[in-house]
């Protein structure tokens, strides 16, 4: 799989937003969710856990490849989707694309080497009404990773 369609480009953010339902933000305020897609067609999510520290806080992104590697997946992911946003009920609100931190970018950056893909990362407002599509390597251009300690063919 190079690439969903926009169908599945859609699902997946929804997916996202769903994920960012279920965070624990009660200092930012500030709900994100992160959809993995693997490359078998399989959907893993996270949302951001805050913490009293603050600086322990992991997010959404972190989450989710928190629970691929553990699960022995780390070298199947494809694409990720980002939505965050404040909640107003049900609904984020927030006309800006969630782009990921520069540790998320790093993060997903292993998995993206393992996975041999220059992953895309789709990075969409709590709204709805706004998304922009990167490649990683666009995110974080000139990276450091398992390629650069023999890890990769
Ligand atoms: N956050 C994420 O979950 N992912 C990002 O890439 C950016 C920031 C979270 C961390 C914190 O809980 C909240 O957004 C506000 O910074």
């Amino acid at each position: 799989m190079t690439e969903t369609l926009p169908d599945a480009r859609a699902a997946l953010i929804d997916a996202a937003r769903d994920a960012a339902s279920r965070a624990y933000a009660p200092y930012s305020g500030f709900h994100v969710g992160a959809a993995l897609l693997l490359k078998n067609g399989d959907v893993v999510t996270g949302a951001n856990v805050e913490n009293a520290s603050y600086g322990l806080t992991l997010c959404a992104e972190t989450a989710a490849i928190a629970k691929i590697a553990n699960e022995g997946w780390i070298g199947e992911l494809a694409e990720v989707a980002i939505v965050g946003g404040r909640p107003d009920g049900d609904a984020l609100t927030g006309g800006e694309p969630v782009h990921p931190c520069g540790r998320c970018r790093q993060i997903l950056n292993e998995a993206a080497e393992r996975s041999k893909t220059d992953i895309l990362v789709h990075c969409a407002s709590g709204d709805g009404s706004t998304m922009k599509t990167y490649r990683l390597s666009e995110l974080l251009p000139a990276s450091f990773g398992p390629k650069d300690l023999g890890l990769i063919d």
